[in-house]
């Protein structure tokens, strides 16, 4: 079989995600579970957007509008962009997938940094083999180092992802840096702006809305999802901004229906829950500031983070650390597919979580020890 197999593909390995809730509730004959491991929001959906799910399932036997029309026209309205500028993918991930395949040509590279989301590498690999991805080293605070991707982007790079904030070191990077950064790119590479986590940033006037770029560089496409803040990971809905003409290209390789019917309905109803999203930001602020410093109090050299989730430093194994959790009834991430071998990422949850993992954490650590 394997001879059948396109090399590229075999340079692949499959997306490892957080195990799922039930899997270690039935693999460890747990009664609780707390899962923190895949930036979700803990709070779930708002009432009008439970209903808009109820009401739209007496159509399931009818395909989704293809084209998610209504869906797109008000995210243009809710973000100030026209229709034309507006693509959905089956999460933001598909869209990833979607822009390599259209703009890397044979020969042609993906820039990214080691500590990222790892999907940007997959995408690269999948569309031009182990040779078209280069992944620059972190700075000294666990950020993209932009000077050093600048001096990695020789003629074959093409695109460019940056995840802003970034999963899974939770930084951000000062306004003036990325917007210099973009300004010093040739206007003839792609500039992905993965904006998955922007609503969790706080100082929101040190951090760059893709959104108002993409409208004037050419080159720039960003990312927004709705399986972060608007608490709709499940149903799969993500979307890119960016100029028609892009926009059309991205287009062609779209699948058919990529989004169900309850996934539109359900995230235009949470277009209007912004009560809901204000709720969803300001518990993950106070959570936050909360687990970084019971880890900070742990010696787990917490990165301060603007998003919903904290990377931290065990300093001991982390497969043992990991293992510990799990039996405990904790899911949080390991993240040697992220390129931080050493290290380990917690979302923040309800107060309730965060204390279940901290008492858990302490357990473990004490054993290892
Ligand atoms: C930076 C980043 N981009 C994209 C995604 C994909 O998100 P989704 O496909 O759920 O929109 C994630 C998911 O965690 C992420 O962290």
């Amino acid at each position: 079989m394997k001879s059948m197999v396109d090399g590229k593909i075999l340079d692949l390995m499959p997306y490892q995600p957080g195990k799922p809730l039930e899997e270690v509730q039935g693999e460890f004959n747990l009664k609780k579970v707390v899962k923190l491991a895949s930036n979700e929001n803990p709070f779930p959906p708002p009432a009008k957007v439970v209903k808009a799910i109820q009401d739209e399932i007496a159509s399931l036997r009818l395909y989704p509008d293809t084209d998610s029309y209504f869906l797109r026209k008000r995210i243009a309205e809710y973000q100030g962009v026209g229709i034309g500028n507006i693509i959905m993918g089956s999460g933001s991930v598909e869209l990833i997938k979607m822009i390599v395949k259209v703009f890397l040509k044979p020969g042609e590279r993906v820039l990214t940094a080691k500590s990222t989301f790892p999907m940007f590498k997959v995408a690269a690999i999948e569309n031009g083999g182990r040779q078209a991805i280069i992944e620059a080293d972190m700075d000294g605070d666990y950020g993209y180092d932009l000077d050093r991707m600048y001096d990695m982007m020789d003629s074959t790079v093409k695109i460019i992802f940056i995840a802003n904030p970034n999963n899974p070191t939770g930084t951000m990077l000062p306004r003036d840096k990325l917007l210099d950064f973009i300004r010093s790119v040739p206007g003839d590479r792609i500039i992905v702006l993965d904006n998955d986590y922007q609503e969790y940033v706080s100082d929101s006037d040190k951090h760059v809305d893709g959104i108002k770029l993409a409208l004037n560089r050419k080159n720039i496409i960003v990312l927004r999802t709705f399986s972060k803040i608007y608490g709709l990971a499940g149903l799969r809905v993500g979307y890119g901004i960016a100029n028609e003409e892009s926009i059309s290209y991205l287009s062609r390789v779209r699948a058919p229906f990529n989004l169900t019917r309850v996934g539109q309905q359900a995230a235009l109803a949470s277009l209007e829950s912004d009560d809901f999203k204000k709720r969803s930001a300001e518990l993950n602020q106070k959570n936050r500031e909360a687990l970084f410093n019971r880890l900070s109090e742990l010696g787990m050299r917490p990165v301060p983070t603007h998003a919903n989730f904290i990377l931290f430093f065990p300093g001991r194994d982390i497969d043992e650390v990991n293992g510990g959790l799990l039996r405990q009834g904790v899911v949080i991430r390991p993240l040697r597919a992220f390129g931080v071998p050493d290290g380990m990422r917690v979302t923040v949850g309800f107060e309730e979580d965060i204390c279940f993992f901290i008492e858990s954490l302490r357990r473990v650590l004490e054993r290892i020890s």
